[in-house]
């Protein structure tokens, strides 16, 4: 039950732009690496500037998963502390 609302569970990056992990996620997929990018494409970031910390964290969380070609988040991968 926990994993299932996990796997389905959205977390905002960017209040002000509306902007959540998975948009980060997709943005990486089609080439985003640096904030820069993510400000470009998804508007991160340009409002109050308070996400910068949370989105750069997903951003390299992103980017990591993606070269080494699996996907942090899916249910199955969770950190044990997440279940906890
Ligand atoms: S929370 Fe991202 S610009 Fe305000």
């Amino acid at each position: 039950m926990l994993a299932r609302w996990l796997a389905e569970y959205e977390m905002y990056v960017c209040i002000c732009q509306a902007v959540t992990e998975k948009q980060v996620r997709r943005a990486v997929e089609r080439g985003v690496r640096d904030y820069a990018g993510l400000q470009n494409t998804l508007g991160v970031g340009s409002v109050c500037g308070r996400c910068r910390e949370c989105a750069c964290q997903a951003l390299d969380e992103a980017v990591e998963s993606r070269d080494a070609g699996d996907d942090a988040c899916a249910a199955g991968s969770l950190p044990a502390s997440a279940l906890t």
